[in-house]
């Protein structure tokens, strides 16, 4: 077999990376490091990466992170602006090497396209807005809504045969309506997350469970759960309420055939968040939910956690939207991606002791 050309296949890497030395100087940088920081690759090797993204950059200070506690890690939704001003989005990824030389490799991987995560800092205002109209909607429709379907059973109950069908109709109507209300209510219940530790497992097992009996019946759900990963903590009843919506979405894309549905747990001791300003929130609890279904429109995709966003004939598109509003409110947050393979979300979360000692 022809030997692999290396330099080749770190050239067509789609994004910026680099490897530097434990004292932050560039070895190497690749096609796509060369275009960010508009020097050769010659150019870049013995600089300071401080002579690219400037002395106090989000680069350095994840750097530092990674060497102190000694392990790679990946810093999500950060915003790097390089030398020229110009600031992106973008993933941070930091690996070691070879521990011995401390040198690491560096990848920056722009947010948008393919991969979304929902924006805690957007979301939450549209959020809010709909959260008002919601609630109000709710209340304004449900006393009406009981006043119908009390009158189209008393109709019912005199009519003859054909009429029994329509007043059958109309109470079987209200009822989606009233289904619909129920959904806008638990969008605009702004309670606060009762905050205990909680096994993630017994919570993905009541919705596979739910999700097994009504309306993914017709999926295979395969397990594939880390035993040792540690609690969260929250509110169970809402965090229920994610993954059975996840799920329901899952099994919608997947149709009538049978098809599977991946339910993934691992521990990501390396997995960092942090929206710019904020504190930095440390998320090794990672919960995937991968389905073999049609895949998330690319039409969609960039607005998919947001209100209304919906492909399907009779969704709210209030499905995800709750699963972020609910994640981001527990700390976490929560990705998808889609291929030709089907769709993914990710979900993950802060565990118990960390979030409850911040929480204080
Ligand atoms: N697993 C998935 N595979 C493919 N598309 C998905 C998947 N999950 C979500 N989507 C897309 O995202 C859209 C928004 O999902 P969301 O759950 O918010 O609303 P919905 O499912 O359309 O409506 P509702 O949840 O009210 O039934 C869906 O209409 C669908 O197009
Ligand atoms: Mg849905």
């Amino acid at each position: 077999m022809k030997q692999l050309d290396y330099q080749h296949i770190w050239n067509a890497l789609p994004f910026p990376t680099f490897i530097i030395d434990i004292n932050t100087i560039i070895i190497d940088g690749n096609s796509a490091a060369e275009q960010m920081v508009h020097t050769s690759q010659n150019q870049m090797r013995g600089k300071l990466v401080s002579n690219f993204f400037g002395s106090n950059s989000v680069i350095l200070e994840t750097i530092k992170q990674a060497k102190d506690q000694n392990s790679s890690l990946t810093q999500y939704d950060v915003a790097l602006t390089s030398a020229d001003r110009i600031t992106i989005s973008c993933n941070l990824h930091i690996n070691f090497l070879d521990n011995d030389n401390g040198s690491l490799l560096i990848i920056i991987q722009p947010t948008s396209g393919a991969q979304k995560m929902s924006q805690s800092v957007t979301h939450s205002t549209s959020a809010r807005s709909v959260t008002a109209m919601a609630s109000m909607l709710a209340h304004e429709i449900r006393n009406p809504l009981a006043g119908i379907s009390g009158a189209a059973q008393l109709l019912a109950m005199n009519a003859n045969s054909d009429d029994i069908e329509l007043a059958e109709m109309i109470g079987q109507e209200s009822n989606r309506i009233g289904t619909l209300v129920d959904r806008f209510e638990s969008f605009s219940d702004v309670r606060l997350a009762s905050h205990h530790a909680f096994n993630i497992h017994d919570i993905l097992d009541r919705a596979i469970r739910s999700s097994s009996v009504g309306f993914g019946a017709s999926a295979e759900y395969i397990k594939e759960y880390d035993p040792s990963l540690p609690d969260a903590s929250g509110d169970e009843d809402q965090m229920l309420q994610v993954f059975q919506n996840i799920l329901k979405n899952a099994s919608e894309s997947i149709g009538s055939v049978r098809g599977q549905i991946k339910i993934r747990t691992s521990y990501k001791s390396g997995v960092k968040f942090s929206v710019l300003g904020n504190k930095i929130e440390t998320l090794p609890l990672q919960i995937e939910i991968i389905d073999n279904g049609k895949g998330i429109s690319p039409n969609i995709i960039d607005e998919i956690f947001e209100p209304f966003v919906s492909s399907k004939v009779n969704g709210t598109g209030l499905g995800l939207s709750l699963v972020s509003k609910i994640v981001t409110g527990h700390g976490g947050l929560v990705e998808c991606a889609s291929d030709e393979k089907g769709a993914s979300f990710i979900v993950r979360l802060p565990v118990w002791k960390l979030s409850s000692k911040e929480s204080k």
